[in-house]
């Protein structure tokens, strides 16, 4: 078997963790490579409810996990999470790489301030943790990483030039300055608790050499900073690709994509097939459409099949996995949308004013499906309905992908293999 990765097609949101939770029972090692706390999954397993941001969800079955350089982390929401855990899961495995820059408050606020300066539509409506000027650090090469945490002489140094920097803009925006002193202490606190879990990248290369290894993607392709809706991106490439730079681990790996049966997405940006009546709002409680870090309601929409396909290309999908199947259960009338004002994904660049601006769909860009009724308690894809089957193989056609798991609720034992 080979090493996989799993990857959100949508807007985030996909049940990604519950899927890695369920995958990582065949895997050695699993590891996040990009993203930080605006992540979140809620994985059932039993009686207990697991919340995770930055922790991969191979925690849960006891598996080694990995958090790789390609992320940005809070320690203070690190520090709590790892506790969280830890009551709950006896000496959990985890391990961060040492290579990984830190968010910390000043980037919490100069979050705030850059959403504060644009204005309605154009406001992103990040999750506020402060990720898209951590990225923003790493890239002007100011960050402060892990492996700083242990010289409190350079670390020092490194604060107070941040500080020349940011000091200004903080002052002119009202907010409270950088205090060194205070920024010393919290990372020097930090570091004394979480020392033993960092590591250099190649210990874990070393230790995974010839070992099963699950990627857990966080966001969706299509908040890709590259490839999704630009400006109403995250910060960070969500697709596979790069997973070898964000893990730093060169290994081989094959993608699953993740989507829901119907699609969401929180703050702003492009979403043609959003629904703005009853079945939206259905749609949104049934499904408890509402985001697990910042409790915002999700927008909701139909299945939108030309950003799936263009989100299967980009990722060099082979295999697909549709999630909260039993969420539509109760509708007489399903919808797809398969074109964008007649245009497929190869007639349309997701980055121009064509998708940005106004992509306003009509009735002939759907295609319209039975509801399927009750599917609870079953076990194998043989007893579905036939209206399911014909809206699974509708889709797998169209994408010209097999879906090979089918998730109809949070359970574990509520997903099916084909
Ligand atoms: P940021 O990642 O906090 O900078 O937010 C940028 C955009 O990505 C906003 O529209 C967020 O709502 C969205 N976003 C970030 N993380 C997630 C996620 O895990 N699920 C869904 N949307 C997300």
């Amino acid at each position: 078997m080979t090493n996989k990765a799993v990857i959100g097609l949508q807007w985030g949101d996909e049940g990604k963790g519950k899927i890695v939770d369920y995958l990582s029972e065949k895997f050695d090692l699993v590891t996040r490579y990009q993203g930080g706390n605006n992540a979140g999954h809620t994985v059932i397993v039993e009686d207990t409810t697991y919340k995770l941001n930055l922790i991969p969800s191979g925690v849960i079955r006891g598996k080694v996990c990995f958090l790789g350089q390609g992320i940005v982390l809070d320690p203070e929401h690190f520090l709590n999470e790892y506790k969280k855990i830890c009551e709950k899961i006896i000496d959990p495995k985890i391990f961060l790489s040492s290579n990984i820059p830190l968010i910390l408050n000043y980037h919490k606020q100069l979050d705030g301030i850059n959403e504060s300066i644009l204005s309605g539509e154009n406001k992103i409506g990040t999750t506020a943790k402060g990720i898209g000027p951590a990225y923003q650090d790493k890239v002007g090469r100011k960050s402060i990483k892990l492996y700083d945490l242990n010289n409190h002489s350079l670390l020092k140094e490194k604060l107070l030039t941040i500080k020349k920097f940011y000091d200004p803009i903080l002052s002119t925006f009202n907010k409270k300055i950088i205090n060194i002193e205070e920024n010393l202490q919290l990372l020097n606190n930090f570091y004394n608790e979480i020392k033993k879990l960092i590591v250099d990248n190649n210990l874990i290369k070393k230790n995974f050499h010839n070992k099963k290894i699950l990627f857990e993607g966080a966001q969706g392709a299509l908040l890709d900073l590259d490839h999704g809706s630009y400006p109403f991106v995250t910060s960070s490439n969500t697709i596979s690709s790069n997973i070898l730079i964000g893990s730093g681990l060169q290994v081989n790996y094959e993608t699953i994509g993740i989507f829901k049966a119907y699609a969401t997405r929180v703050g702003n940006g492009p979403f043609p097939s959003e629904l703005f009546d009853d079945t939206g709002d259905y749609i949104a409680d049934k499904g408890v459409e509402f985001g697990t870090v910042t409790k915002r309601k999700r927008r909701c929409g139909w299945l939108d099949l030309v950003s799936l396909k263009y989100s299967c290309e980009i990722n060099g999908v082979k295999e697909l996995c549709i999630t909260k199947v039993d969420v539509l259960n109760d509708l007489d009338k399903i919808k797809i949308c398969k074109s964008y004002q007649g245009k497929y994904h190869h007639e349309i660049n997701f980055n121009d004013s064509f998708y940005l601006d106004n992509c306003k769909l009509d009735s002939s860009d759907f295609d319209s499906f039975p509801g399927w009724g009750e599917i609870e308690g079953i076990k194998k894809y043989d007893s579905f309905p036939e209206n399911l089957k014909n809206y699974i193989s509708y889709i797998e056609e169209y994408l010209n992908i097999p879906i090979s798991i089918v998730s109809l609720g949070p359970e574990r034992n509520q997903t099916i293999l084909r």
